[in-house]
């Protein structure tokens, strides 16, 4: 019987960590969809607003995915957060690298909590944005 209520009380317990772990990861997911809005949307927006706003970077990405992929950074399900940190500070094509100044550590983590919270490409994700 007290084992029975000893695991009631680690599970409980379990729940409240998972509950509040999930809450910190929304937190940092909502940061991250600002900070996206701030720093990127501009060339990896979703929406083209007006007829004609051009999006560099979802443009891009339409032409070299071809379609597989969506071009919108925000649609992607493939995208690690490792990934993510490497093009912004590295850059890519007509992209600039964004430095420490521009993007703290502290938004690159809540931007890539962002981008990869559908990302369902399993553990090896590391080439997972550059297939092909
Ligand atoms: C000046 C426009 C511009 C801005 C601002 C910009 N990007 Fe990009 N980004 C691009 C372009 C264009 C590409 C595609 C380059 C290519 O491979 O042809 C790209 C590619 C990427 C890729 C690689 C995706 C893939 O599958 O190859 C990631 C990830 C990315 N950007 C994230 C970001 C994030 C996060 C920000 C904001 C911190 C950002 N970008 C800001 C233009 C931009």
């Amino acid at each position: 019987m007290k084992t029975v209520i000893a695991g009631a009380a680690v599970l409980s317990m379990l729940g409240v960590f998972a509950g509040k772990a999930h809450a910190a990861d929304a937190a940092l997911i909502r940061q991250g969809k600002a900070a996206f809005d701030y720093h990127c949307a501009a060339c990896h927006g979703t929406t083209i607003v007006s007829g004609n706003r051009h999006l560099p970077g979802t443009e891009a990405l339409i032409v070299k995915y071809q379609g597989k992929l969506p071009g919108a950074l925000e649609e992607r399900t493939n995208l690690s957060s490792e990934l993510v940190k490497y093009f912004v500070r590295h850059g890519v094509s007509v992209m600039p690298f964004f430095r420490k100044t521009m993007v703290s550590d502290t938004e690159l983590d809540a931007i890539a909590a962002y981008l990869s919270r559908n990302d369902h490409s399993g553990t090896d994700t590391h080439d997972s944005g550059r297939a092909q």
